[in-house]
């Protein structure tokens, strides 16, 4: 498979789910799906996909028979994302120097300034589009700063990362998307490069000072890597947690009930945070490749294939969950995928939970009621892998 293939796994014509109705709401497909036909080969894009819970998470956590190495490197970086042990491993234990919990707890006073710089440009507002006002920019912000990379970029970034996560829209779009997708590669490429210039000459105590020093410290990691990193935080902690927090409010403003509980009792944000992730999970379906003959539930896997693991579906499984469709702000345990499992478990978890939280606790306090805006039309993502808004019109009091 190469990345002409990969990419189709992101259009509409796996799923069958066209309208931006259906892209907001995959659950009775995955239903369907669970009932019929829990694993599922897809003869036209030659792909595997599974459904259930036990499944899934057997897919993305077994190292040994499910590789991570799903793209054909011909990518100019390296991301952490696509690689195995030992290579995984070397990075892993790398990075997470600049990424400890006390450095993202560090971060908590500035991630609240910025979300109460956020809300005041628009306070006085009837309205607002809290993906463009509130959720996009957010995460922006953090990561820009946590990198050590100027705010005013911001736009730029958001214009890179569009392009670099967003799959066609048709089969017929795929060249394009793919030739759009390299070109804003090359241009972020270029952006880090100059930045990794400066600051090698001025170390400071952001994440890529951290990770220059890594990178000089015999050698560890290689320039490439550093690129490669820099890029898929600014990719991976960007959307995923944009559409954290806009999943959320439309939880919300679906169930009324779950906002008055909340301004009652703000101590039960995080359980919000946790059940959002597992209810409308910003990542709905990872791939992996089958290094070995595998069996899941009787079906035959082959060495090389792919299997899409459809997280979204586990963390509705009716097996797994009671009343899965219900959004339980008490729900406990709560053991959803959302940030994968085993050792790709999403290193941004503690930022993105961190990040939300304080997000919901300061919208919370600004407005005593919510409501959709008057003809706003649900706007989907056009993903199959990630899921949220690209807006949420609303209006605020
Ligand atoms: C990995 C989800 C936020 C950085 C992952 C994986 C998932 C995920 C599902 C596992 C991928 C796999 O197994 O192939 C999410 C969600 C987020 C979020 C739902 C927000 C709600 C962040 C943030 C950052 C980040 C804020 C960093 C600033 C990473 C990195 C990996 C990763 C570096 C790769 C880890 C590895 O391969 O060892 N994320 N993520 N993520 N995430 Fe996140």
């Amino acid at each position: 498979m190469d990345q002409r293939d990969i990419r189709r796994l992101v259009t509409s014509e796996i799923t069958g789910l066209h309208t931006n109705e259906e892209k907001y709401n995959p659950y009775s497909w995955y239903k369907e799906m669970r009932a019929k036909s829990p694993v599922y080969f897809d003869q036209k894009q030659g792909v595997w996909n599974v459904f259930l819970y036990e499944d899934v998470n057997r897919v993305i956590s077994d190292k040994d028979v499910f590789s991570s190495k799903r793209f054909q490197q011909s990518r100019p970086f390296h991301s952490i994302i696509n690689t195995d042990p030992p290579e995984h491993t070397r990075l892993r234990s790398l990075v997470s120097h600049a990424f400890t919990p006390k450095m993202i707890a560090g971060w908590e006073p500035r991630i609240r300034a910025i979300a109460t710089e956020l809300l005041d440009k628009v306070s006085g507002q009837t309205h607002m589009d809290l993906v463009e006002d509130f959720s996009y920019p957010l995460p922006v912000m953090v990561i820009a700063e946590l990198l050590g990379i100027p705010t005013s970029d911001r736009k730029q970034f958001k214009e890179w990362s569009d392009i670099v996560v967003s799959g066609p829209s048709s089969t017929a779009d795929i060249q394009e998307t793919i030739d759009r997708r390299d070109k804003a590669i090359k241009e972020l490429m270029e952006y880090f490069s100059q930045i990794i210039e400066e600051k090698r000459k001025n170390l400071k105590e952001d994440m890529i000072s951290t990770l220059i020093k890594a990178e000089e410290n015999e050698g560890k990691l290689s320039s490439e890597e550093l690129f490669g990193f820099c890029i898929t935080l600014l990719i991976a902690g960007n959307e995923t947690t944009t559409n954290l927090i806009s999943n959320a409010v439309y939880c919300f403003l679906e169930n009324q009930t779950i906002w008055e509980e909340l301004k009652r009792d703000p101590g039960l944000i995080p359980h919000a945070v946790e059940e959002t992730l597992r209810y409308r999970s910003p990542v709905q379906a990872i791939p992996r490749r089958a290094k070995t003959d595998a069996e899941i539930g009787g079906f035959h896997i082959k060495p090389g294939q792919i299997v899409l693991a459809w997280i979204g579906s586990a963390n509705r499984d009716e097996q797994k969950f009671t009343d899965p469709d219900e959004f339980q702000l008490r729900r406990n345990p709560n053991p959803h995928l959302s940030f994968g499992k085993g050792i790709h478990f999403c290193l941004g978890a503690p930022l993105a939970r961190l990040e939300a939280k304080i997000a919901l606790e300061e919208f919370l306090k600004r407005y005593s009621s919510i409501a959709l805006k008057e003809g706003y039309q649900l706007d989907p993502v056009n993903s199959n892998l990630l899921y949220g808004l690209k807006s949420l019109h609303i209006a605020v009091s």
